[in-house]
């Protein structure tokens, strides 16, 4: 039964054994699991199979990037993962992402939802400059218009930038936003954060969210506790 909240728990952890005992500690009614490339290098896809059978749903977060034809070729091996959602860089172009969304149309069988990343939260304006393209926002922008053209389900995004890509793209285009903190937590290196609730509330479908609930001293406790705040503000 896929779970009705709207968390996604990062599993970065090093190996399969510390991402299973983190699964382990946490309820798949609540939440749903991604595992980005640290977890799927050191474990394989052995790991997806093994959080599949504790009954949770996998975001593999592996941001291709490549020629069409070889993401084409990754996607549909990713789909015969019966993985949830995926990741790719919008940033590969409409003829990339335009091959991805093809070749899943020839997989029988419910297929992986696709999100574009448009541009990695960690790049500066000065990163930006260095690199020759306009200021953030304008790419943001332009990127997840791109990705939706090109039949992505949905775009990943900073809660700060989830309210203009909604109005720009219409209710069709999920919004993943991660970077989410609830007030008393540790921002780690995230710079541009939202709690639970404000994330929901300004558009986002999914909230991503690592350390607040794997470096906690009950991770399963701290998951709760965001899935509670959310039902206490009814979003
Ligand atoms: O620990 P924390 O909650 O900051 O983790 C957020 C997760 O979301 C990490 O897996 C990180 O790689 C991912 N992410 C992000 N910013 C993006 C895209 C993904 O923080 N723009």
């Amino acid at each position: 039964m896929p779970s009705s909240s709207p968390l996604i728990v990062a599993l970065d952890c090093p190996c399969e054994k510390s991402g299973l005992t983190m699964a382990d500690q946490l309820d798949p009614g609540l939440c749903r699991v991604k595992v980005g490339s640290e977890l799927f290098s050191a474990a394989g896809p052995g790991v997806i199979d093994k959080l599949h059978s504790r009954g949770f749903q996998v975001f593999l977060d592996l941001k291709f990037h490549d020629i069409p034809a070889t993401v084409a070729k990754a996607v549909a091996a990713a789909a015969r993962m019966n993985v949830w959602m995926l990741s790719l860089h919008a940033q590969g172009g409409h003829s990339m992402l335009a091959a991805a969304r093809r070749t899943l149309e020839e997989v029988a069988g419910p297929v992986p939802l696709l999100v574009a990343v448009t541009l990695l939260t960690s790049l500066s304006p000065g990163d930006m400059k260095e690199l020759g393209l306009p200021p953030l926002r304008e790419q943001v922008l332009r990127l997840a218009s791109l990705a939706h053209r090109s039949g992505m389900d949905g775009v990943v995004c900073s809660a700060g930038d989830a309210t203009a890509i909604r109005s720009q793209l219409g209710p069709d285009c999920l919004l993943v936003t991660p970077g989410v903190r609830s007030p008393g937590n540790n921002l780690h290196d995230q710079r541009r954060i939202a709690s639970p609730q404000e994330a929901v509330q300004l558009g986002s479908d999914y909230l991503v969210v690592g350390r607040p609930v794997t470096l906690a001293k009950r991770p399963g406790r701290a998951l709760e506790d965001m899935v509670a705040s959310l039902d206490v503000a009814g979003v």
